[in-house]
Formats: C-alpha cells, sequence, structure tokens
C-alpha cells in the first residue's frame, strides 16, 4: 500500500483546516464509556457488527446503549426490523431531550437511540447543535457501562466530532483493497484532525483469520511507515453467510445463530472491546 489512498472519494477528501472544523464545532468533550463504530468505506458492516456487539456485550451482563450515529444513513432500526416512536430527528428539532428518545431493544437486552434514514436535515446539522446533541449523549452515557456508537462512513464533520467525543473508535476494514486504502485514509485524516491515537481495528468479512491477519498487518506497515502510528488490532470477525440470512430475517445473529463462526468472533472481540474499554477509562482517570 501506497501513501496514496486512492479512493479519490468525496466523503474522504474533507478539508481540514482549522481545529474546530476537525473535531465539528467547539471545544469537545470526551465520554469516558463511549465506543465509536467508524469504517473508510461504506458497506463493510459496521451497523451489523454495532448490533451484534451491543447484543454480546449484554450477554455478558452490561449496560448498553446503542447510538445510531450515521446521521444521514441511519438503519440500526431497519436491520433490528424496529419502528422506533421516537428518533433523533425528536431531539434534533428540539422536542425531545435525547434521554426521552431512548427505546428498549427486548430480543437483544439493550436499549437503542434510532435515527431517522435519509433524513439529510440531520447530517447538514450546524455544529451548535451537533455539540448540543454530543453533550446529551456524554451525559447520558452515564447511565450505561458502554455506550456503542454506530457511524457513517467516511470522516466528515458528524463523524470527526462523534469519534473525538468517544474514548475509543473502532475502525472497520475488510480485506477488500479498497476497504483498507479507504481505511488508511481515515487514520491519515483522523490524525490530522487529533483523534486517530484511540483507534483500534476490527478486520470484518475476513476469509480465515490468516487472511484477517494479514489485512491488519498491511494496514499496519503502511501506519507505521507513512503515519508513525501502530493502531492496535481488536479482533477479526470471518465472513459468514448466516450474517446475511439473520439480517434479512431480522432477527438477531446470536440469537437465531449462535453457534457460528461470526458469532463466535464477534464474543471474542466483544471481550477484547470490554477490556479496552476498561483500561482507557482507568488511563483516563489516572491522567
Ligand atoms: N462477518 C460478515 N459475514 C458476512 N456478511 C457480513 C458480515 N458483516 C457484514 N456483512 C454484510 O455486509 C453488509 C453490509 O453491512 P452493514 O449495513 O452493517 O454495513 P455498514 O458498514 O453499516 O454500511 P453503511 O456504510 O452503508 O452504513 C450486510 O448485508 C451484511 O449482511
Ligand atoms: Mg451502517
Amino acid at each position: 500500500m501506497s501513501d496514496s489512498p486512492a479512493s479519490g472519494k468525496t466523503r474522504m477528501s474533507t478539508s481540514l483546516k482549522d481545529p474546530d472544523s476537525m473535531t465539528g464545532g467547539p471545544a469537545f468533550r470526551r465520554g469516558t464509556n463511549i465506543l465509536a463504530v467508524a469504517s473508510g468505506k461504506g458497506g463493510v458492516g459496521k451497523t451489523w457488527f454495532s448490533t451484534t456487539l451491543a447484543h454480546a456485550l449484554s450477554k455478558m451482563g452490561k449496560k448498553v446503549l446503542l447510538f445510531d450515529g450515521d446521521l444521514g444513513l441511519a438503519n440500526v432500526d431497519v436491520q433490528l426490523g424496529l419502528m422506533p416512536k421516537r428518533d433523533l430527528n425528536d431531539v434534533i428539532r428540539g422536542r425531545l431531550s435525547l434521554d426521552k428518545v431512548v427505546q428498549e431493544f427486548e430480543e437483544g437486552g439493550y436499549d437503542i437511540i434510532a435515527g431517522r434514514s435519509g433524513q439529510a436535515s440531520l447530517s447538514a446539522l450546524p455544529s451548535q447543535r451537533l455539540a448540543l446533541l454530543r453533550d446529551q449523549l456524554v451525559d447520558l452515557a452515564n447511565d450505561y457501562d458502554i455506550v456503542i456508537a454506530d457511524l457513517g462512513a467516511g470522516v466528515d464533520r458528524t463523524v470527526r466530532m462523534l469519534s473525538a467525543t468517544a474514548t475509543r473508535t473502532v475502525l472497520i476494514t475488510t480485506d477488500e483493497p479498497t476497504s483498507l486504502t479507504d481505511a488508511y485514509a481515515f487514520i491519515k485524516l483522523g490524525t490530522a484532525a487529533g483523534m486517530s491515537k484511540n483507534v483500534s481495528i476490527v478486520v470484518n468479512m475476513a476469509s480465515s483469520v490468516s487472511e484477517g491477519e494479514k489485512t491488519y498487518r498491511t494496514l499496519l506497515k503502511a501506519c507505521e511507515n507513512f503515519l508513525r502510528l501502530a493502531p492496535p488490532l481488536v479482533g477479526m470477525i470471518r465472513h459468514d453467510p448466516k450474517v446475511k440470512e439473520t439480517i434479512r430475517h431480522q432477527s438477531p445473529l446470536l440469537i437465531r445463530s449462535p453457534n457460528t463462526e461470526a458469532a463466535e468472533d464477534i464474543e471474542k472481540v466483544a471481550k477484547e472491546i470490554w477490556t479496552m474499554m476498561a483500561d482507557a477509562k482507568k488511563a483516563m482517570a489516572s491522567a
């Protein structure tokens, strides 16, 4: 991989001029238990990963909130087959506070804040509004063991702000070359925005464990050579046809197909993430 991510996608070519525009608005607050789930390229499994990770952590006895932070193309509710009565739009329009739009997802044993699909107004929120939303999220996070924020692909203003607010960001890549170059571009742009030090990698849809490891090593090498960064690997999830099937049936993998490779992998990753978040919290407390 060279230092010229060839993606050329407009989403990845965000200009990063002043510190405020980098993190998406006024001086930011960071949560101590918020995990952002991001990716360079779209369609790598962020939403599936976020919902299934939330489920796995809930099975570990943790109190979990899943926040649909893909403000432009929200689809947590679609994947889970939910019909939310209230969503982020109510918060953004100032009708309700964030805690009032939380809903219980009983099947998965965790809470959800739904976004609203195709609402351009949500992705084009003024910075002040976005900052307000972020502050409410940081406050609400105190009621949970962990908050997972499913972000949109790329590194636009909303992603930058939510990633900067998060304690850690998990960057998802697959072994597809374009996904890998876009993951690298995310880290590179994120470095300029001062948010990359907290990025860890998950390789999703790996054709095998060794292929997944190879993918990670390729990304790591590029980061070490060109950015002097070594984002750690949290784990990998193998490609599994059951994932698509469970999404089609809108029923959680850990209920419908708990004995599959992807289920086994994500439960392992969930344990790693819990340890990583606990360590991060300790480090923040002693800083
Ligand atoms: N481990 C896996 N094995 C097989 N298929 C997978 C796996 N992970 C995700 N997928 C498939 O990838 C597709 C995209 O997943 P998903 O919608 O979660 O991606 P996304 O990154 O959230 O996309 P977007 O960027 O559009 O928000 C889904 O159809 C899902 O079935
Ligand atoms: Mg998604």
